[in-house]
């Protein structure tokens, strides 16, 4: 049992560099080290960045060895420095970079060798420490993938387009009333803010079944959405004037319509696809419009868990099997999001889909602890940002690893941000 834990950890360990290096040895040392916007720290913070948490948890606090670098633990602090000042600190350069986190990766290789896994230790038990770290580089993959959108210049990413439609699919479906288990007490890698499983009472509600596409927002947009405060809450329209919203980030107007730029290059947008980065308030304001609204996060995770039959909550929509590439969209095995109907066997009983990959999914619902949270391994993971100005997302998107996406997984930022692989469905009471 802990052989087989020792190889899928080292799997998850080098499927998560091997996305790093594709991520930073496609741009140049200029392009690593340049802040492609105040948003967003340079690729060559987020590399170090990631080379020293492992060390952090992995090499010293797992393994008990010696520090490499302590001298550059205060730089690679991200409560230390906010992204917009990252670029100013005197960060490891690239060479260094590199250096450092392969002279960590040795090391923890070592460690992870010598590691037993057991319910004695709550770090180690099921590999917990490993999965924290994997998942954090995951993390910061996807950050760094977010970070090569929003770079200007000739594409350097390349990868196959998502499969197109495979089954229609339109309209909504009733949930009914009751009460589910939310959260987790059995993910092994579940993070604190996952926890514990708990149960909670929802009312009847609808559900799109589709992710809004393109096509859909482009009707609100010619139906004058933007222009419309009727369709805005009061903070969202304040948004929208001070910030000249007029489309989602990245389009582009063009005579005959609309195109928008992915990852360097320029094509129409596509009618079928889900709409990407949007922001929180384009997302109200468009359900507003349709005569719904967005789901709150517990309907949205009973729509992804719950299956009726069974009476019980389930890892993913589709049952408890990992997420395999016939499900969902991760991994960033395409560089966008899929049309509806590309993935009809990650559907959920009820048939939803699409709840995973593809696109972040805004829900309505502000980031709380669960009923009996407790902090683990530290405050600064989650508790710290309880109660702020914070939308949950779930899902996971297409730059989204499948360590790093599950039915209980939550992600959260502020209602303005739209640099995430963010979109939305919406729902409406029974
Ligand atoms: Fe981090």
């Amino acid at each position: 049992m802990t052989d087989d834990l020792r190889l899928s950890i080292a799997a998850d360990l080098e499927r998560a560099r091997a996305r790093t290096v594709l991520l930073t040895d496609a741009v140049d040392d200029d392009d690593l080290t340049r802040q492609h916007s105040p948003l967003m720290s340079p690729l060559v913070w987020d590399l170090a960045h990631v080379g020293n948490q492992e060390e952090l948890w992995l090499v010293r606090d797992v393994g008990g060895r010696d520090p490499l670098r302590q001298d550059i633990d205060e730089l690679y602090d991200a409560f230390k420095h906010s992204r917009r000042d990252r670029p100013g600190l005197p960060l490891l350069d690239p060479a260094e970079a590199r250096a450092y986190t392969a002279q960590v990766r040795d090391k923890v290789f070592d460690v992870l060798d010598r590691t037993r896994f057991g319910p004695e230790s709550r770090l180690l038990d099921g590999g917990f420490a490993f999965g924290m770290i994997v998942q954090h580089e995951q993390q910061h993959d996807e950050t760094m993938l977010a970070t090569h959108q929003l770079r200007a210049g000739a594409p350097v990413l390349t990868a196959p387009p998502p499969p197109r439609a495979r089954q229609a699919v339109s309209g909504e479906v009733l949930i009914e009333a009751g009460r589910f288990t939310m959260g987790t007490d059995t993910e092994p890698w579940a993070l604190d803010n996952e926890r514990p499983a708990h149960p909670v009472d929802v009312p009847a509600f609808w559900i799109d079944t589709a992710l809004i596409t393109n096509g859909d927002y482009l009707a609100f947009m010619d139906a004058g959405g933007y222009d419309d405060p009727r369709w805005w809450s009061e903070r969202g329209w304040a948004h929208r004037q001070s910030s000249g919203l007029e489309a989602p980030l990245h389009w582009i107007r063009d005579s005959g319509g609309w195109l928008h730029r992915r990852f360097g290059r320029v094509t129409p947008v596509a009618p079928d696809e889900p709409v990407v980065h949007v922001c929180y308030f384009e997302a109200e304001a468009y359900a507003a419009w349709a005569g719904k609204r967005l789901p709150t996060e517990a309907e949205w995770e009973k729509a992804a868990r719950w299956d009726p039959s069974a009476g019980r909550s389930r890892r993913y929509p589709w049952g408890d099997d990992p997420p395999e590439a016939r499900h969902a969209n991760l991994g960033q095995r395409h560089l966008g999001p899929a049309p509806a109907g590309a993935y009809p066997d990650g559907a959920s009983p009820q048939g939803v889909h699409q709840l995973i990959g593809d696109v972040w999914e805004w829900t309505s619902s502000g980031f709380h602890g669960y009923p009996g949270f407790a902090a683990f391994p530290y405050r600064e993971y989650s508790e710290v940002f309880f109660g702020g100005d914070y939308r949950v997302l779930r899902g996971g998107s297409f730059g989204t690893d499948t360590a790093a996406c599950r039915g209980t997984f939550r992600n959260w930022d502020h209602p303005i941000r739209r640099q995430i692989f963010s979109g939305f469905r919406c729902a409406r009471d029974a």
